[in-house]
Protein backbone atom coordinates (compact mmCIF):
# COMPACT_ATOMS: atom_id res chain seq x y z
CA UNK A 1 0.00 0.00 0.00
CA UNK A 2 1.83 3.46 -0.80
CA UNK A 3 -0.08 5.30 2.09
CA UNK A 4 2.99 5.25 4.83
CA UNK A 5 0.70 7.08 7.33
CA UNK A 6 -1.94 4.60 7.73
CA UNK A 7 -2.28 1.13 8.80
CA UNK A 8 -3.36 -1.75 6.65
CA UNK A 9 -4.93 -4.86 7.50
CA UNK A 10 -4.42 -7.53 5.07
CA UNK A 11 -6.89 -10.55 5.04
CA UNK A 12 -6.39 -13.72 4.02
CA UNK A 13 -6.94 -13.45 0.34
CA UNK A 14 -8.48 -16.68 -1.39
CA UNK A 15 -7.30 -15.95 -4.82
CA UNK A 16 -9.73 -18.24 -7.63
CA UNK A 17 -7.07 -21.52 -7.37
CA UNK A 18 -5.82 -20.15 -3.57
CA UNK A 19 -2.52 -19.39 -4.48
CA UNK A 20 -0.50 -16.85 -5.72
CA UNK A 21 1.13 -17.20 -9.39
CA UNK A 22 2.60 -14.51 -10.36
CA UNK A 23 5.73 -15.05 -7.92
CA UNK A 24 4.54 -11.89 -6.47
CA UNK A 25 3.05 -11.57 -3.40
CA UNK A 26 -0.07 -9.82 -2.77
CA UNK A 27 1.81 -6.79 -1.42
CA UNK A 28 3.98 -6.35 -4.47
CA UNK A 29 6.98 -7.83 -2.87
CA UNK A 30 8.83 -10.55 -5.06
CA UNK A 31 9.21 -14.44 -4.16
CA UNK A 32 13.39 -13.84 -3.14
CA UNK A 33 11.92 -11.74 -0.47
CA UNK A 34 12.65 -7.97 -1.77
CA UNK A 35 11.13 -5.54 -1.61
CA UNK A 36 10.32 -3.88 -5.12
CA UNK A 37 12.45 -1.04 -3.29
CA UNK A 38 14.84 -3.24 -2.23
CA UNK A 39 14.14 -2.86 1.25
CA UNK A 40 15.59 -5.67 3.36
CA UNK A 41 14.57 -7.40 6.50
CA UNK A 42 11.43 -6.16 7.28
CA UNK A 43 9.37 -7.01 4.13
CA UNK A 44 11.46 -10.31 4.46
CA UNK A 45 8.98 -11.02 7.83
CA UNK A 46 6.37 -9.39 6.18
CA UNK A 47 6.57 -11.68 3.00
CA UNK A 48 6.92 -14.52 5.46
CA UNK A 49 3.57 -13.44 7.39
CA UNK A 50 1.56 -12.78 4.03
CA UNK A 51 1.80 -16.08 3.12
CA UNK A 52 1.40 -17.67 6.14
CA UNK A 53 -1.90 -15.78 5.93
CA UNK A 54 -2.37 -16.65 2.75
CA UNK A 55 -2.51 -20.50 2.74
CA UNK A 56 -5.34 -22.28 0.36
CA UNK A 57 -8.52 -21.94 2.41
CA UNK A 58 -10.56 -25.24 2.98
CA UNK A 59 -13.65 -23.04 2.88
CA UNK A 60 -15.12 -20.34 1.31
CA UNK A 61 -17.80 -17.60 1.85
CA UNK A 62 -20.48 -17.02 -0.69
CA UNK A 63 -22.82 -14.33 -0.87
CA UNK A 64 -26.27 -16.49 -1.69
CA UNK A 65 -28.22 -13.79 -0.74
CA UNK A 66 -29.49 -9.84 -0.58
CA UNK A 67 -31.79 -7.50 0.00
CA UNK A 68 -32.15 -4.04 0.70
CA UNK A 69 -35.13 -1.62 2.08
CA UNK A 70 -35.28 2.36 1.60
CA UNK A 71 -38.10 4.72 3.57
CA UNK A 72 -41.20 5.90 1.39
CA UNK A 73 -40.51 9.45 1.87
CA UNK A 74 -38.60 11.27 -1.40
CA UNK A 75 -37.25 14.06 -0.54
CA UNK A 76 -35.86 16.01 -3.84
CA UNK A 77 -33.56 18.31 -4.30
CA UNK A 78 -36.36 21.14 -4.54
CA UNK A 79 -37.84 20.28 -1.21
CA UNK A 80 -34.53 21.05 0.45
CA UNK A 81 -34.00 25.16 -1.37
CA UNK A 82 -36.87 25.36 1.14
CA UNK A 83 -34.75 24.22 4.04
CA UNK A 84 -31.26 25.44 2.97
CA UNK A 85 -29.65 28.06 0.89
CA UNK A 86 -29.11 25.67 -2.16
CA UNK A 87 -30.13 24.97 -5.44
CA UNK A 88 -31.68 21.82 -7.16
CA UNK A 89 -29.30 22.87 -10.16
CA UNK A 90 -25.65 23.08 -7.58
CA UNK A 91 -26.52 19.76 -6.03
CA UNK A 92 -27.05 18.00 -9.38
CA UNK A 93 -24.09 19.33 -10.91
CA UNK A 94 -22.14 18.95 -7.98
CA UNK A 95 -22.77 15.63 -6.16
CA UNK A 96 -25.01 14.04 -8.81
CA UNK A 97 -28.05 14.09 -6.40
CA UNK A 98 -31.44 14.22 -7.41
CA UNK A 99 -33.35 12.93 -4.63
CA UNK A 100 -33.03 11.22 -1.20
CA UNK A 101 -34.91 9.14 1.03
CA UNK A 102 -35.60 10.06 4.80
CA UNK A 103 -36.68 7.86 7.65
CA UNK A 104 -40.73 8.82 8.69
CA UNK A 105 -40.92 8.91 12.77
CA UNK A 106 -41.63 5.09 12.86
CA UNK A 107 -38.53 3.96 10.37
CA UNK A 108 -35.24 3.28 12.34
CA UNK A 109 -32.04 1.87 11.59
CA UNK A 110 -33.07 -1.64 12.77
CA UNK A 111 -36.38 -1.56 11.17
CA UNK A 112 -34.79 -0.88 7.87
CA UNK A 113 -32.37 -3.24 9.01
CA UNK A 114 -34.65 -6.15 9.51
CA UNK A 115 -37.11 -5.33 6.14
CA UNK A 116 -33.55 -5.68 4.11
CA UNK A 117 -32.25 -9.09 6.31
CA UNK A 118 -36.03 -10.29 5.23
CA UNK A 119 -35.29 -9.82 2.05
CA UNK A 120 -32.25 -11.07 2.13
CA UNK A 121 -33.04 -14.49 3.83
CA UNK A 122 -35.70 -15.01 1.29
CA UNK A 123 -33.21 -14.59 -1.60
CA UNK A 124 -30.74 -17.04 0.00
CA UNK A 125 -34.21 -19.42 0.83
CA UNK A 126 -32.69 -19.66 4.60
CA UNK A 127 -34.08 -19.91 7.62
CA UNK A 128 -33.60 -16.65 10.19
CA UNK A 129 -32.75 -19.79 12.53
CA UNK A 130 -29.72 -21.05 10.28
CA UNK A 131 -27.60 -17.77 10.83
CA UNK A 132 -24.48 -18.04 13.02
CA UNK A 133 -23.82 -14.48 13.07
CA UNK A 134 -25.37 -10.74 12.42
CA UNK A 135 -23.25 -7.89 11.90
CA UNK A 136 -24.60 -4.74 11.27
CA UNK A 137 -22.39 -1.62 10.05
CA UNK A 138 -24.00 1.65 11.30
CA UNK A 139 -22.95 4.99 12.17
CA UNK A 140 -26.69 6.10 13.39
CA UNK A 141 -27.61 3.23 15.56
CA UNK A 142 -30.60 4.13 18.11
CA UNK A 143 -28.40 2.72 21.46
CA UNK A 144 -24.81 2.67 21.98
CA UNK A 145 -26.02 -0.63 23.61
CA UNK A 146 -28.36 -2.76 22.64
CA UNK A 147 -27.10 -3.49 19.06
CA UNK A 148 -28.66 -2.83 16.33
CA UNK A 149 -27.50 -6.47 15.47
CA UNK A 150 -29.01 -7.57 18.60
CA UNK A 151 -32.25 -6.43 18.28
CA UNK A 152 -32.42 -7.25 14.52
CA UNK A 153 -31.25 -10.71 16.20
CA UNK A 154 -34.65 -10.64 17.79
CA UNK A 155 -36.96 -9.14 15.21
CA UNK A 156 -36.17 -12.22 12.88
CA UNK A 157 -35.81 -14.80 15.25
CA UNK A 158 -32.47 -15.82 14.51
CA UNK A 159 -32.15 -17.81 17.98
CA UNK A 160 -28.60 -19.57 17.06
CA UNK A 161 -26.74 -16.13 16.06
CA UNK A 162 -24.18 -13.83 17.87
CA UNK A 163 -24.50 -9.97 16.53
CA UNK A 164 -22.51 -7.11 17.15
CA UNK A 165 -22.50 -3.97 15.22
CA UNK A 166 -19.51 -2.20 13.71
CA UNK A 167 -18.48 1.11 13.31
CA UNK A 168 -15.94 2.03 10.53
CA UNK A 169 -18.63 5.08 8.88
CA UNK A 170 -18.81 4.40 4.78
CA UNK A 171 -16.41 1.88 4.50
CA UNK A 172 -18.57 -0.47 7.27
CA UNK A 173 -20.00 -2.50 5.01
CA UNK A 174 -17.01 -4.25 3.43
CA UNK A 175 -15.34 -3.98 7.42
CA UNK A 176 -18.27 -6.20 8.34
CA UNK A 177 -18.45 -8.59 5.32
CA UNK A 178 -14.94 -9.02 5.86
CA UNK A 179 -15.16 -9.85 9.30
CA UNK A 180 -18.12 -12.37 8.55
CA UNK A 181 -16.20 -13.70 5.46
CA UNK A 182 -13.17 -14.51 8.31
CA UNK A 183 -15.21 -16.44 10.17
CA UNK A 184 -16.65 -18.45 7.86
CA UNK A 185 -12.92 -19.72 6.48
CA UNK A 186 -12.12 -20.64 9.75
CA UNK A 187 -15.14 -22.93 10.01
CA UNK A 188 -15.87 -20.95 13.79
CA UNK A 189 -19.35 -20.15 11.63
CA UNK A 190 -21.19 -21.18 8.56
CA UNK A 191 -23.72 -18.80 7.83
CA UNK A 192 -23.69 -14.88 7.98
CA UNK A 193 -26.27 -11.67 7.97
CA UNK A 194 -24.16 -8.98 7.02
CA UNK A 195 -26.24 -5.65 7.05
CA UNK A 196 -25.46 -1.44 6.18
CA UNK A 197 -28.15 0.41 7.94
CA UNK A 198 -28.34 3.78 8.43
CA UNK A 199 -30.62 7.09 9.52
CA UNK A 200 -28.52 9.73 8.32
CA UNK A 201 -31.35 12.34 8.40
CA UNK A 202 -31.11 12.09 12.17
CA UNK A 203 -27.33 13.43 12.30
CA UNK A 204 -27.93 16.14 9.90
CA UNK A 205 -26.44 19.46 10.62
CA UNK A 206 -29.09 21.76 8.53
CA UNK A 207 -27.27 25.04 9.17
CA UNK A 208 -24.41 23.42 6.71
CA UNK A 209 -25.41 23.46 3.38
CA UNK A 210 -22.47 21.65 2.32
CA UNK A 211 -23.48 18.61 4.07
CA UNK A 212 -26.76 18.28 4.61
CA UNK A 213 -28.04 17.47 0.92
CA UNK A 214 -25.31 14.86 0.32
CA UNK A 215 -27.15 11.99 2.75
CA UNK A 216 -29.69 9.64 2.61
CA UNK A 217 -31.16 6.54 4.77
CA UNK A 218 -32.00 3.54 4.09
CA UNK A 219 -30.44 -0.27 4.48
CA UNK A 220 -28.95 -3.23 2.49
CA UNK A 221 -28.48 -6.83 3.92
CA UNK A 222 -26.22 -9.75 2.13
CA UNK A 223 -26.54 -13.77 3.57
CA UNK A 224 -23.22 -15.39 3.47
CA UNK A 225 -22.90 -18.97 3.08
CA UNK A 226 -19.54 -21.19 3.66
CA UNK A 227 -19.08 -23.25 0.76
CA UNK A 228 -16.06 -26.04 0.01
CA UNK A 229 -16.97 -24.60 -3.56
CA UNK A 230 -13.89 -22.11 -4.95
CA UNK A 231 -15.09 -18.54 -5.33
CA UNK A 232 -17.19 -16.00 -3.28
CA UNK A 233 -15.15 -13.29 -1.79
CA UNK A 234 -11.71 -13.54 -3.44
CA UNK A 235 -9.65 -11.05 -1.48
CA UNK A 236 -10.08 -8.18 0.73
CA UNK A 237 -7.81 -5.04 1.35
CA UNK A 238 -8.95 -2.69 5.16
CA UNK A 239 -7.32 0.07 5.96
CA UNK A 240 -7.05 3.13 8.14
CA UNK A 241 -5.75 6.79 8.65
CA UNK A 242 -6.62 8.14 11.94
CA UNK A 243 -4.47 11.67 11.46
CA UNK A 244 -7.76 12.06 9.62
CA UNK A 245 -10.14 11.95 12.14
CA UNK A 246 -10.62 16.20 11.82
CA UNK A 247 -12.07 15.68 8.11
CA UNK A 248 -15.06 14.09 8.72
CA UNK A 249 -17.21 13.32 11.94
CA UNK A 250 -19.98 13.24 14.23
CA UNK A 251 -19.21 13.67 17.99
CA UNK A 252 -21.24 11.86 20.90
CA UNK A 253 -21.31 11.71 24.63
CA UNK A 254 -17.71 10.41 25.54
CA UNK A 255 -16.60 13.68 24.23
CA UNK A 256 -14.80 15.72 27.53
CA UNK A 257 -15.83 18.75 26.06
CA UNK A 258 -17.03 19.53 22.69
CA UNK A 259 -14.64 21.06 19.93
CA UNK A 260 -15.26 24.12 18.34
CA UNK A 261 -17.62 24.89 15.67
CA UNK A 262 -18.82 21.08 16.26
CA UNK A 263 -22.31 19.62 17.68
CA UNK A 264 -23.42 16.31 19.14
CA UNK A 265 -24.66 13.91 17.09
CA UNK A 266 -24.19 16.59 14.02
CA UNK A 267 -21.91 15.55 11.10
CA UNK A 268 -19.31 17.87 10.38
CA UNK A 269 -17.28 17.26 7.02
CA UNK A 270 -13.96 19.15 5.27
CA UNK A 271 -15.98 18.07 1.58
CA UNK A 272 -12.80 19.04 0.02
CA UNK A 273 -10.11 16.51 2.17
CA UNK A 274 -12.45 13.57 1.62
CA UNK A 275 -12.91 14.17 -2.07
CA UNK A 276 -9.37 13.99 -2.70
CA UNK A 277 -9.03 11.31 -0.02
CA UNK A 278 -12.16 9.11 -1.71
CA UNK A 279 -10.68 9.96 -5.52
CA UNK A 280 -6.88 8.52 -4.49
CA UNK A 281 -7.98 5.79 -1.94
CA UNK A 282 -10.52 4.31 -4.81
CA UNK A 283 -7.94 3.38 -7.35
CA UNK A 284 -5.03 2.25 -4.62
CA UNK A 285 -7.44 0.20 -2.51
CA UNK A 286 -9.48 -1.26 -5.80
CA UNK A 287 -6.11 -2.24 -7.23
CA UNK A 288 -4.72 -3.94 -4.17
CA UNK A 289 -7.59 -5.90 -3.87
CA UNK A 290 -7.56 -7.15 -7.21
CA UNK A 291 -3.81 -7.90 -6.97
CA UNK A 292 -4.11 -9.89 -4.18
CA UNK A 293 -6.77 -11.96 -6.47
CA UNK A 294 -4.42 -12.39 -8.89
CA UNK A 295 -6.49 -10.35 -11.22
CA UNK A 296 -6.28 -6.71 -12.78
CA UNK A 297 -8.97 -4.66 -13.76
CA UNK A 298 -9.27 -6.07 -17.09
CA UNK A 299 -11.21 -9.07 -15.02
CA UNK A 300 -13.93 -6.88 -13.20
CA UNK A 301 -17.03 -6.72 -14.78
CA UNK A 302 -18.42 -4.40 -12.29
CA UNK A 303 -17.44 -1.87 -9.19
CA UNK A 304 -19.63 -1.32 -7.33
CA UNK A 305 -18.85 1.74 -4.90
CA UNK A 306 -19.66 3.50 -2.21
CA UNK A 307 -22.31 5.99 -3.54
CA UNK A 308 -20.74 9.53 -2.23
CA UNK A 309 -20.35 12.00 -5.09
CA UNK A 310 -20.36 10.79 -8.90
CA UNK A 311 -17.52 13.60 -9.23
CA UNK A 312 -15.74 11.38 -7.14
CA UNK A 313 -16.80 8.27 -9.31
CA UNK A 314 -15.67 10.10 -12.11
CA UNK A 315 -11.97 11.10 -10.90
CA UNK A 316 -11.37 7.63 -10.27
CA UNK A 317 -12.39 6.25 -13.56
CA UNK A 318 -10.26 8.53 -15.03
CA UNK A 319 -7.17 8.17 -12.91
CA UNK A 320 -7.71 4.26 -13.15
CA UNK A 321 -8.13 4.46 -17.07
CA UNK A 322 -11.29 3.08 -17.13
CA UNK A 323 -14.78 3.95 -18.62
CA UNK A 324 -16.80 6.22 -15.55
CA UNK A 325 -19.71 3.94 -16.46
CA UNK A 326 -18.14 0.50 -14.75
CA UNK A 327 -18.73 2.48 -11.25
CA UNK A 328 -22.38 1.38 -10.48
CA UNK A 329 -24.06 4.66 -9.39
CA UNK A 330 -27.84 4.88 -8.38
CA UNK A 331 -26.43 8.02 -5.52
CA UNK A 332 -29.00 10.23 -8.29
CA UNK A 333 -32.24 8.11 -6.15
CA UNK A 334 -30.55 8.11 -2.57
CA UNK A 335 -27.44 10.38 -2.24
CA UNK A 336 -25.03 9.15 0.21
CA UNK A 337 -26.42 6.59 2.74
CA UNK A 338 -22.95 5.88 4.53
CA UNK A 339 -22.57 2.06 5.25
CA UNK A 340 -25.92 1.21 3.63
CA UNK A 341 -24.72 2.64 0.28
CA UNK A 342 -22.87 -0.24 -1.20
CA UNK A 343 -25.74 -2.76 -0.40
CA UNK A 344 -28.35 -1.18 -1.64
CA UNK A 345 -26.29 -0.05 -4.86
CA UNK A 346 -25.36 -4.01 -5.24
CA UNK A 347 -28.82 -5.11 -5.19
CA UNK A 348 -29.93 -2.68 -7.78
CA UNK A 349 -26.71 -3.64 -9.79
CA UNK A 350 -28.16 -7.43 -9.62
CA UNK A 351 -31.97 -6.34 -10.29
CA UNK A 352 -30.30 -4.49 -13.40
CA UNK A 353 -28.60 -7.50 -14.85
CA UNK A 354 -25.10 -5.68 -14.26
CA UNK A 355 -23.83 -8.65 -12.43
CA UNK A 356 -23.96 -12.05 -13.39
CA UNK A 357 -23.16 -14.83 -12.26
CA UNK A 358 -18.95 -16.02 -12.39
CA UNK A 359 -18.67 -12.15 -13.04
CA UNK A 360 -16.04 -10.76 -11.02
CA UNK A 361 -16.92 -7.43 -9.24
CA UNK A 362 -15.39 -5.44 -6.57
CA UNK A 363 -16.88 -3.66 -3.64
CA UNK A 364 -15.10 -0.41 -2.18
CA UNK A 365 -15.87 1.92 0.38
CA UNK A 366 -14.25 4.95 2.42
CA UNK A 367 -14.76 7.85 4.97
CA UNK A 368 -14.86 8.63 8.30
CA UNK A 369 -11.82 7.10 10.02
CA UNK A 370 -10.42 7.81 7.35
CA UNK A 371 -11.25 4.34 6.60
CA UNK A 372 -11.44 2.25 3.47
CA UNK A 373 -12.00 -0.97 2.23
CA UNK A 374 -11.95 -2.84 -1.17
CA UNK A 375 -13.02 -6.63 -1.91
CA UNK A 376 -12.98 -8.43 -4.99
CA UNK A 377 -16.16 -11.36 -5.24
CA UNK A 378 -16.63 -13.94 -7.72
CA UNK A 379 -20.44 -13.63 -7.78
CA UNK A 380 -22.74 -16.44 -6.76
CA UNK A 381 -20.60 -19.18 -8.63
CA UNK A 382 -22.14 -21.94 -6.24
CA UNK A 383 -25.53 -22.63 -8.08
CA UNK A 384 -28.58 -21.82 -6.10
CA UNK A 385 -30.09 -25.30 -4.95
CA UNK A 386 -33.18 -25.36 -7.12
CA UNK A 387 -35.94 -25.34 -4.42
CA UNK A 388 -39.19 -25.31 -6.52
CA UNK A 389 -42.97 -26.07 -6.17
CA UNK A 390 -43.93 -27.16 -2.75
CA UNK A 391 -41.29 -27.38 -0.80
CA UNK A 392 -39.97 -23.64 -1.90
CA UNK A 393 -43.62 -22.92 -0.71
CA UNK A 394 -43.18 -24.91 2.84
CA UNK A 395 -39.92 -23.19 3.15
CA UNK A 396 -41.19 -19.48 2.73
CA UNK A 397 -43.71 -20.70 5.05
CA UNK A 398 -41.58 -21.71 7.75
CA UNK A 399 -39.99 -18.58 7.21
CA UNK A 400 -42.83 -16.66 7.92
CA UNK A 401 -43.61 -18.89 10.90
CA UNK A 402 -40.18 -17.92 12.51
CA UNK A 403 -40.88 -14.45 12.17
CA UNK A 404 -44.12 -14.28 13.75
CA UNK A 405 -42.76 -16.84 16.29
CA UNK A 406 -39.83 -14.41 17.05
CA UNK A 407 -42.46 -11.90 17.61
CA UNK A 408 -44.23 -13.49 20.42
CA UNK A 409 -40.78 -15.07 21.69
CA UNK A 410 -39.48 -11.87 22.32
CA UNK A 411 -42.51 -10.42 24.25
CA UNK A 412 -43.26 -13.85 25.76
CA UNK A 413 -39.41 -13.50 27.40
CA UNK A 414 -39.38 -9.92 28.64
CA UNK A 415 -42.99 -10.64 30.60
CA UNK A 416 -41.37 -13.80 32.03
CA UNK A 417 -38.19 -11.98 33.04
CA UNK A 418 -40.42 -9.51 34.86
CA UNK A 419 -42.58 -12.28 36.58
CA UNK A 420 -39.52 -14.17 37.52
CA UNK A 421 -38.15 -10.63 39.48
CA UNK A 422 -41.71 -10.70 40.93
CA UNK A 423 -41.68 -13.88 42.24
CA UNK A 424 -38.35 -13.98 43.13
CA UNK A 425 -38.14 -10.45 44.59
CA UNK A 426 -35.27 -7.94 45.64
CA UNK A 427 -32.00 -9.73 46.39
CA UNK A 428 -32.59 -9.60 50.32
CA UNK A 429 -30.02 -9.95 53.12
CA UNK A 430 -30.45 -13.54 53.54
CA UNK A 431 -29.65 -14.76 50.36
CA UNK A 432 -26.90 -12.51 49.74
CA UNK A 433 -25.50 -14.23 52.46
CA UNK A 434 -26.06 -17.24 51.18
CA UNK A 435 -24.36 -16.68 47.93
CA UNK A 436 -21.55 -14.87 49.60
CA UNK A 437 -21.09 -18.57 52.16
CA UNK A 438 -21.46 -20.29 48.44
CA UNK A 439 -19.19 -17.86 46.76
CA UNK A 440 -16.70 -18.25 49.76
CA UNK A 441 -17.09 -22.19 49.28
CA UNK A 442 -16.00 -22.67 45.75
CA UNK A 443 -12.86 -19.42 45.99
CA UNK A 444 -11.76 -22.29 49.14
CA UNK A 445 -11.93 -24.88 46.53
CA UNK A 446 -9.87 -23.59 44.17
CA UNK A 447 -7.12 -22.45 46.34
CA UNK A 448 -6.64 -25.28 48.26
CA UNK A 449 -3.26 -26.83 46.63
CA UNK A 450 -4.61 -30.49 44.68
CA UNK A 451 -3.28 -33.47 46.06
CA UNK A 452 -0.72 -33.93 42.69
CA UNK A 453 -1.83 -37.01 40.61
CA UNK A 454 1.52 -39.77 40.57
CA UNK A 455 2.68 -39.66 37.45
CA UNK A 456 1.98 -43.13 35.51
CA UNK A 457 4.28 -42.32 32.73
CA UNK A 458 7.40 -42.20 34.77
CA UNK A 459 9.26 -45.43 34.97
CA UNK A 460 11.25 -46.94 38.27
O1 LIG B 1 -19.42 9.38 2.73
C1 LIG B 1 -18.33 10.10 3.16
C2 LIG B 1 -17.64 10.61 2.04
N1 LIG B 1 -18.06 11.97 1.75
C3 LIG B 1 -17.72 12.45 0.59
O2 LIG B 1 -17.13 11.76 -0.18
C4 LIG B 1 -17.99 13.89 0.28
C5 LIG B 1 -16.82 14.43 -0.47
N2 LIG B 1 -16.94 15.85 -0.81
C6 LIG B 1 -17.82 16.30 -1.72
O3 LIG B 1 -18.61 15.56 -2.26
C7 LIG B 1 -17.76 17.76 -2.11
O4 LIG B 1 -16.61 18.33 -1.57
C8 LIG B 1 -19.01 18.57 -1.67
C9 LIG B 1 -20.20 18.15 -2.48
C10 LIG B 1 -19.27 18.36 -0.20
C11 LIG B 1 -18.77 20.04 -1.91
O5 LIG B 1 -18.47 20.26 -3.29
P1 LIG B 1 -17.27 21.20 -3.70
O6 LIG B 1 -17.25 21.27 -5.16
O7 LIG B 1 -16.04 20.65 -3.01
O8 LIG B 1 -17.72 22.57 -3.14
P2 LIG B 1 -16.94 23.54 -2.12
O9 LIG B 1 -17.01 23.03 -0.73
O10 LIG B 1 -15.60 23.84 -2.70
O11 LIG B 1 -17.83 24.86 -2.22
C12 LIG B 1 -17.94 25.59 -3.47
C13 LIG B 1 -18.98 26.68 -3.29
C14 LIG B 1 -18.79 27.47 -2.03
O12 LIG B 1 -19.12 28.80 -2.28
P3 LIG B 1 -17.96 29.90 -2.55
O13 LIG B 1 -17.10 29.89 -1.33
O14 LIG B 1 -17.24 29.42 -3.76
O15 LIG B 1 -18.72 31.17 -2.73
C15 LIG B 1 -19.80 26.92 -1.09
O16 LIG B 1 -20.23 27.83 -0.12
O17 LIG B 1 -20.26 26.10 -3.19
C16 LIG B 1 -20.92 26.60 -2.04
N3 LIG B 1 -21.83 25.57 -1.53
C17 LIG B 1 -23.12 25.50 -1.93
N4 LIG B 1 -23.86 26.25 -2.76
C18 LIG B 1 -25.14 25.88 -2.93
C19 LIG B 1 -21.56 24.57 -0.68
N5 LIG B 1 -22.67 23.84 -0.50
C20 LIG B 1 -23.64 24.38 -1.25
C21 LIG B 1 -24.98 24.06 -1.48
N6 LIG B 1 -25.68 24.84 -2.32
N7 LIG B 1 -25.58 22.99 -0.89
Amino acid sequence: MARTNGHVAKDTAASPNGHSTNGHTPNGHSANGQAPNGHGPIPNMRRAFSNLQRSAPSRYAHIVGWGMDVPELIITNADLEAVVETTDEWIRTRTGIHERRFANDRETVTTLGFEAARKALDRADMLPSEIDLIIVATSTPENFYPSTAARIQNMIGATHAGAFDLSAACAGFVYAVNMAVQAIRSGSIDKALVIGSETNSRIMDWDDRATCVLFGDGAGAIVLCGSDEPGGVLSCVLGSDGSGEDLLGVPTVGQSSMPEGRQMHKVHMNGREVFRFGTHIINESVREALDKANLTLADVALIVPHQANQRILAAAARSMNIPESMFFSNLHRYGNTSAASIPIALCEAEKEGRIKPNDNIVLVGFGGGLAWGSMVVQWQVVPKKAVTGMSHRLLQGRREAEYVLAFWRGRVLRVYRRLEAVIKGPPTQANLRGKRRSSDAAARAMSTPKKAEPDKTKTV
